[in-house]
């Protein structure tokens, strides 16, 4: 027999669909300053959705760049209070002529819902809220306290988080928060989320001569900035894809034996990868396996690099100025400004003769987030999960980076349990972003199931 929570869902599954559709018509993009009256308009949304699903003090709150939205429900005397996150920003869409529909016009295929934001993160996040009102409207409460906080920044490296995060302690005051942001292994297989790389990143600017130079006149007398600054990059990993920056090592541990073999443990199926990502080799680190190439190792990665002619035919030219966007991927121990001086100096002792460089780092590096395999919050998601599709989660590592999880861990003092439906192939920061139907159905069941498992657990 299915619990009224349930029927309810069930019930109402075309409005939910429809309230998808309409919070993914919003371009709510955080990097470009554009789009910020869109970013406001999303968080107006959500605290409105909030407000209807019977959530208490629904409100947008301001902060020194995009707003976040915070609500409450705190009518469980003695029992666990839970946090839930995600966030209603979005990546920027480009290249726009790669989408099959426009990101902002979210269409149906089949079991797919395309649109920028789609997985990542609106589809996820809006799932419990739709949980959280299911069990509001049929038995009048909910298992356990429940804040939710949703922001806008996410995206952006939530660079004023973390100041609003310590200005709100007793608002946002809880002994566990759930995290709507982050994916499942496969449609078939769970997975539990135990860590999550931190990162950092800086723009190199190189400046050679005064002004652009005829390179006919000039050419062979004066540094162009453009070979300087490839000569500087290069210098920067070595050819096997060990990073050649000294010191970028220093404070990084590595695995134990045991668990090696955890991770060991996830298939992985090189042929296919390979296969669906259009490569004929992989390429990294020596002596790590590709899974711990992308969630245990650190990177450093060229994001971006222009400077001189790029239109069609030739300008002989020999440019003033270069330029290139590096971010690194950070691991457990590592501090993003201890990464960013290794950088600095590496820059400052390999820069060639002939130019100046330039550095600028972001201030707002995030480090990497673990949390202990055994954490009851963890122990709780893992038989919901187990429940819900009939075999044991494994227990895997993100790649990417969520900056609010070591905000939470250090300003209130708790860990966060991501528990979310993304999958790997849904195209996320890509063109034809899309979010599965059936993962948005799944997602709202597996919150109310654990909403109700922390209500009964024996404290967090
Ligand atoms: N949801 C992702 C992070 C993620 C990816 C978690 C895959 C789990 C699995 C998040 O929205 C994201 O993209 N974060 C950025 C943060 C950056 C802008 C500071 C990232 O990782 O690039
Ligand atoms: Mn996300
Ligand atoms: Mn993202």
């Amino acid at each position: 027999m299915p619990k009224a929570w349930q029927t309810y869902l069930q019930e109402h599954k075309g409005e939910a669909l429809a309230d998808l559709l309409d919070f993914l018509r919003i371009p709510s993009i955080s990097a470009l300053p554009d789009y910020a009256a869109d970013v406001q308009r999303a968080a107006e949304w959500v605290a409105q959705r909030l407000q209807k699903a019977g959530l208490e003090k629904a409100q947008v709150m301001p902060t020194q760049g995009h707003p976040v939205v915070y609500a409450e429900w705190l009518h469980a005397p003695g029992k666990p209070t839970v946090m839930i996150y995600g966030h209603f920003d979005t990546q920027p869409v480009d290249p726009l002529d790669l989408w099959e529909h426009p990101p902002f016009e979210p269409t149906l295929e089949g079991d797919r819902i395309y649109a920028r934001g789609a997985t990542d993160d609106k589809g996820n996040m809006l799932a419990p809220i739709l949980a959280l009102e299911a069990l509001l409207k049929t038995e009048g409460r909910l298992p356990v306290n429940v804040k939710c906080f949703f922001e806008g920044q996410e995206e952006i490296g939530s660079p004023h988080l973390s100041d609003f995060i310590a200005a709100h302690q007793d608002l946002l005051a809880c002994d566990l928060v759930l995290s709507a942001d982050g994916g499942q292994f496969s449609e078939t297989q769970p997975s539990l989320t135990i860590s999550l790389r931190g990162i950092c990143s800086l723009q190199i600017d190189v400046t050679g001569p005064a002004y652009d130079l005829h390179s006919g006149t000039y050419g062979g007398t004066v540094q162009n900035p453009i070979h300087a600054l490839v000569r500087l990059l290069d210098s920067m990993r070595s050819p096997d894809g060990r990073i050649a920056v000294k010191g970028f090592y220093d404070e990084v541990v590595e695995l134990t034996p045991e668990e090696r073999a955890q991770l060991a443990a996830i298939p992985f199926d090189e042929e296919a990868y390979k296969k669906e990502l259009g490569v004929e080799a992989l390429f990294g680190e020596p002596g790590y396996t590709p899974l711990e190439r992308t969630t245990v190792r650190p990177t450093l990665e060229v994001n971006g690099i222009w400077g001189g002619f790029q239109g069609e035919g030739t300008k002989t030219v020999l440019p003033s100025q270069a330029h290139a966007k590096i971010s690194c991927r950070l691991v457990p121990r590592q501090t993003p400004s201890r990464v960013l001086e290794c950088i600095r100096q590496h820059i400052a002792q390999n820069t060639p003769p002939g130019v100046r460089v330039e550095v600028r780092t972001s201030e707002h590096g995030t480090p990497a987030y673990l949390i202990p395999a055994d954490h009851p919050g963890l122990q709780a998601a893992r038989e919901v999960l187990k429940a819900l599709y009939g075999v044991e989660p494994f227990y895997t590592r993100m790649g990417g980076s969520v900056p609010v999880c070591s905000m939470f861990l250090e300003h209130l003092g708790v860990y966060t349990v991501t528990f979310a439906f993304g999958l790997h192939d849904e195209r996320t920061h890509s063109p034809n972003e899309f979010f599965r139907l059936s993962s948005f159905k799944r997602a709202q069941e597996a919150y109310g199931r654990l909403l109700e498992r922390l209500g009964q657990g024996e404290g967090l």
